[in-house]
């Protein structure tokens, strides 16, 4: 992991994640570990971001380094042409490490390919968000107390959200039954049921939600508008799933209901209050365990795991 982009989920292997989740435990215990005091860390996010963005900073700030970059492209140079490839070339002068989100699905792979210093992908496109993916990992295993042989259900737009994408590769090494709940205009794309069939996992595709009972993780997604091309086919999908408390009725006492954030309406505020809801801890996780990629990346586990 050490000096390595950070693109797609698929770039760890299993003993990789499970490193990354051994050293966001640490963080989540002791917080405060200012190793990287001589690091610059440039945040670039040239689509808008409340968490990402924020829990990377947090982690930076937490681990001592400094954080340069831009919160809105239009404030960048971009904005008189600039190539991504120039730009990241610019970048990798000044800073040690990258945090990038980008719209263009495939541009954190370009981006790892022109920089001289890692990548870190924070979302392309409808690709990949693959530390979503770490964190979603660490919230499953701290309220699950293992990975292994859950039943996931994935439920709203499975065809643009990124987070779906990249949880179902991670999770592929962990033997899960899928259920994916979507209309059929966004269900969840072919390549990623081939990645399944290809592994022998079992999933399920439904229109309707159902019984919840046998589900382990509940994952909620928010409908993408920014990803419509067409508004009119947005406005007939945009309110097809809301999780409302009494849904969660009858189902296990370990369920959790998940959600990378931000929602819109797709999880009404009266599942909030339910001690099954944990969105907002999920949130709260993304700074410990992007502190254990961050170190990770940084050659910093040797020191931890001694510490
Ligand atoms: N979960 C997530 O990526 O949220 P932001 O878009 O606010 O970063």
């Amino acid at each position: 992991m050490k000096n390595k982009s950070l693109v797609s989920i698929s770039d760890y292997s299993r003993d990789e994640i499970l490193k990354v989740l051994e050293l966001a435990a640490l963080f989540e215990a002791r917080p405060n570990r200012p190793l990287l005091r001589d690091k610059v860390v440039a945040s670039l996010f040239f689509e808008p971001s409340t968490r990402t963005r924020l829990s990377f900073e947090t982690a930076i700030n937490r681990l001592g380094a400094r954080v340069i970059g831009f919160t809105d492209s239009s404030s960048s140079s971009t904005t008189k042409g600039e190539t991504l490839k120039d730009t990241i070339k610019m970048v990798s002068n000044y800073a040690d490490l990258i945090v990038m989100r980008h719209p263009l699905e495939g541009s954190a792979r370009y981006a790892s390919e022109q920089a001289r210093v890692p990548v870190i992908n924070a979302g392309d496109g409808a690709n990949q968000h693959p530390t979503q993916t770490l964190l979603d990992l660490y919230s499953i295993k701290k309220t699950q107390g293992t990975l292994d042989n859950l039943n996931i259900y994935m439920v709203g737009d499975l065809k643009y959200g990124r987070t779906v994408h990249s949880l179902l590769m991670a999770l592929s090494h962990f033997n899960p039954t899928f259920y994916f709940v979507a209309p059929k205009e966004l269900a969840m794309p072919r390549e990623y049921k081939i990645f399944l069939k290809e592994r022998g996992i079992p999933f399920y595709e439904q229109f309707e939600m159902g019984k919840l009972d046998q589900a382990d993780i509940l994952y909620m997604t928010r409908v993408q508008k920014e990803r419509f091309s067409d508004p009119m086919e947005y406005e007939r999908v945009k309110n097809a799933y809301v999780l409302r408390n009494a849904m969660l009725a009858g189902t296990r006492d370990k369920l959790r209901v998940l959600h990378p954030l931000p929602r819109v309406n797709e999880i009404h505020v009266d599942v909030d209050s339910n001690p099954k809801a944990y969105y907002f801890e999920q949130a709260e996780n993304g700074v410990y365990t992007r502190m254990g990629i961050i170190a990770a990346i940084m050659g910093l586990e040797a020191e931890l795991t001694n510490n």
